[in-house]
């Protein structure tokens, strides 16, 4: 039998409203956006002290940072900084010399590009790479594929379940077009597209492999200051979706009003951690954006 958990008040009598106090009093308590974020959704992915050389130089140095579900993570810092090193250590283009980089809880160990693609982690390039004799289309297309259960076997054989995941394929990357504006362009070759299409294409086609966590590297490189508050709105609704966002983006402006929380490097090192409004004020990031000496007077 369950357990009563009636505190004894509506057992037939007059519930009566309690007498107005003068002043209620304020049992509210202080939480931060940071503890917001963190206790419900937890870490999606986890860089734990990951250190990664090219032979004496030291790309990533101890590296430890995590990307909350459903956050939009700014990623800053100077020219060489080892921003664009971290994606590729994200995403299996590089091991790491030391250290662990985790997503859902799972350490990446070995895997290949491919495997974590399909585990779902999707980047873009700080160079745009499509392919370029391929149509819009295609490209998304290609990025649907990374996801798709059947094989080459199934593929060569058309059996009915690679048509079936064929044609869902088709209709979510017409959608993914539309998303980023681009479904006029759907048949046109990726090569004869505008710059910024070509980089939105890129995000079409990141986000066609269905993908939980979302890398941009760069995403408004070569934007007019127009054409980056939309991409930044973009990314807004990206994020509304349901996808986990890490962006790389040079202008400080600009990521302090997109993200949810910055972590910036320099030399390899992580030198701060926080809300936008800490990184603002953090003097060792000012020192590192202005190229000042910190301990100078
Ligand atoms: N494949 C590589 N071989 C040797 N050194 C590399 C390689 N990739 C990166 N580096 C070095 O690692 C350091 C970090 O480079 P990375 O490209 O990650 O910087 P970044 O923060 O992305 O800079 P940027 O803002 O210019 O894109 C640099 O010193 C770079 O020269
Ligand atoms: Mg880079």
């Amino acid at each position: 039998m369950p357990e009563s958990t009636s505190t004894g008040g509506a057992t037939g009598a007059q519930v009566v409203a309690p007498e107005p106090t003068e002043s209620v009093p304020d049992t509210s308590v202080d939480i931060t956006v940071e503890e917001l974020v963190d206790l419900p959704r937890g870490k999606m992915l986890e860089v734990d002290d990951v250190t990664l050389r090219f032979g004496g130089v030291k790309a990533l140095d101890g590296v430890s940072f995590h990307i909350n579900t459903g956050e939009i993570l700014g990623l800053i810092g100077p020219n060489g900084a080892g921003k664009t090193t971290c994606f590729n250590v994200m995403t299996g283009v590089y091991q790491p010399t030391s250290g662990a980089v985790r997503f859902m809880g799972d350490p990446l160990g070995k895997r290949q590009k491919f495997q974590i693609t399909k585990l779902g982690i999707a980047r873009t390039f700080q160079n745009i790479r499509l392919f370029h004799n391929m149509t819009a289309l295609e490209n998304v297309l290609v990025g649907a594929d990374a996801h798709h259960s059947t094989g080459m076997v199934s593929a060569l054989l058309r059996l009915p379940k690679h048509r079936a995941e064929e044609s869902e394929g088709l209709d979510r990357a017409f959608e993914l077009l539309k998303f980023m504006g681009l479904d006029r362009r759907a048949n046109e070759l990726a090569r004869n597209l505008p710059y910024g299409d070509q980089r939105r294409l890129e995000i079409a086609r990141a986000l066609a492999t269905n993908p939980k966590l979302l890398c941009l590297d760069e995403p408004a490189a070569g934007f007019n200051p127009a054409e980056k508050v939309r991409l930044m709105e973009l990314i807004q609704t990206i994020r509304d979706q349901g996808y986990t966002v890490l962006l790389i983006e040079h202008d400080m402006k600009l990521v302090m009003g997109v993200t949810d929380r910055i972590v910036v490097l320099e030399f390899g090192k992580k030198i701060a951690e926080g809300l936008p409004s800490e990184i603002q004020d953090n003097p060792a990031v000012i020192a590192a954006y202005l190229g000042v000496d910190e301990d100078a007077s």
